[in-house]
């Protein structure tokens, strides 16, 4: 029996290394769409977690939302026309994701949503489309928090709910003692103030991204901002200054977990590295109005409105060892969870 995994961006190859080759009794295909593409987004995390050479590389790039979605599932039908696989597996909430969900549901081949459930309720924010469609073309949701599988049943969906805890966790586990050599490189000291931005909400629009970098040279401590091609490309663009920001290029998986463990304060709009400050015990606050992960709300996430008040929520939280409610994730068995149901579900 064959399953296909279809990935294409940077936090779908981090999920990917906790389950690929733990499909039992399946011969594993993996089809990378392409939606990322630096090396940095891309390639790295195949170098080092250990994942393989996908067996077909869509090419699909950059694009509107309708050209990255529509030509991920022309290339994506035809993977699946030729391999014929029993079952399809999609990762999380991006263009991939939901190509991946509706080629699978067309061609009537099951498809399994990792990561089913998550839901933000903010419909500005593109992924929230990816969500409810991937779950609604998919006949295996593994959600990753008792939270999801309560907003599948507001959405009816009940069957083949499971909860598996949050794969996340599972690969955090995995690299987090990993050694890196990150703050040597960097010549970074510890406690300084970690960045990551991608949202468009944050990082489309000239005025949002100045005030943003404007309030980062206010805080205290050094500030460290792995930048996203997206993010690059707009202060590029808006003509932004960096001011005293160190502004590096995207890093690894387990440069990133070091750079969080040695950070004393997250600053970040990603689903993530939110979730990561959790696993690692760090007080972050999260440039959004909303969150798909409102378990973390009140335990070590803020979220702040108003990049005004950035600066005195940074000095509130920097620092602070946080005493939380641990467990919301699962227990870092998602990966074998995943691969048991799948056996017994998929004839
Ligand atoms: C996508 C996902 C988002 C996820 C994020 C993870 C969608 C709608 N969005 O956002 O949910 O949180 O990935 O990082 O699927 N670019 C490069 N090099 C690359 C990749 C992108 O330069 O390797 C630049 C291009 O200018 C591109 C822009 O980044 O237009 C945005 O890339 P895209 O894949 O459309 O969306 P992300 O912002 O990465
Ligand atoms: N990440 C990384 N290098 C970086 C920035 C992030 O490896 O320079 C990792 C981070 O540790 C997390 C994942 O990428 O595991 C989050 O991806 P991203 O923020 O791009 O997307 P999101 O989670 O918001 O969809």
């Amino acid at each position: 029996m064959k399953a296909v995994h279809l990935v294409g961006a940077r936090p779908q190859f981090i999920k990917l290394a906790a389950l690929m080759g733990k499909l039992k009794g399946f011969s594993e295909v993996l089809v990378h769409s392409g939606q990322h593409y630096d090396y940095q987004m891309s390639q790295v995390f195949f170098d080092t977690l250990g994942i393989r050479k996908p067996d077909y590389h869509l090419g699909v790039g950059s694009g509107s939302h309708a050209e990255q979605t529509g030509k991920a599932m022309i290339e994506f039908e035809k993977v699946c026309i030729a391999e014929k696989p029993a079952v399809i597996l999609i990762y999380g909430d991006c263009n991939t994701t939901l190509a991946g969900a509706l080629v699978g549901a067309k061609l009537q081949i099951q498809v399994a949503h990792v990561e089913a459930g998550v839901r933000s309720y903010d419909w500005s924010m593109p992924e929230e489309f990816n969500r409810v469609l991937a779950d609604h073309c998919s006949s295996l949701l593994f959600a990753p928090t008792a939270g999801a599988v309560e907003n599948l049943g507001k959405e009816g969906i009940i069957r083949g709910v499971h909860n598996v805890g949050d794969i996340m966790y599972d690969s955090f586990l995995k690299y987090s003692k990993s050694p890196s050599n990150v703050m040597k490189s960097l010549s970074l000291k510890p406690g300084f103030v970690l960045v990551t931005l991608h949202r468009p909400s944050n990082v489309d629009s000239k005025e949002k991204l100045a005030a943003i970098f404007g309030e980062l040279s206010k805080l205290e401590k050094p500030v460290v901002f792995p930048m996203h091609p997206r993010t690059r490309k707009s202060l590029e663009r808006f003509g932004i200054p960096l001011g005293k920001i160190k502004v590096i290029e995207p890093v690894g998986y387990v440069e990133m977990l070091g750079l969080e463990r040695e950070s004393s304060l997250i600053i970040t709009d990603s689903g993530g590295v939110q979730r990561e400050a959790y696993f690692s015990e760090k007080p972050c606050i999260v440039l959004r109005d909303s969150t798909e992960w409102p378990e973390l709300l009140g335990q070590t996430v803020v979220l702040l409105k108003n990049i005004r008040e950035l600066k005195v929520a940074a000095s509130r939280m920097m620092g602070q060892y946080c005493t939380f409610e641990k467990g919301f994730f699962g227990d870092g068995k998602t990966g074998e969870k995943i691969a048991g149901i799948l056996r017994v579900s998929i004839k």
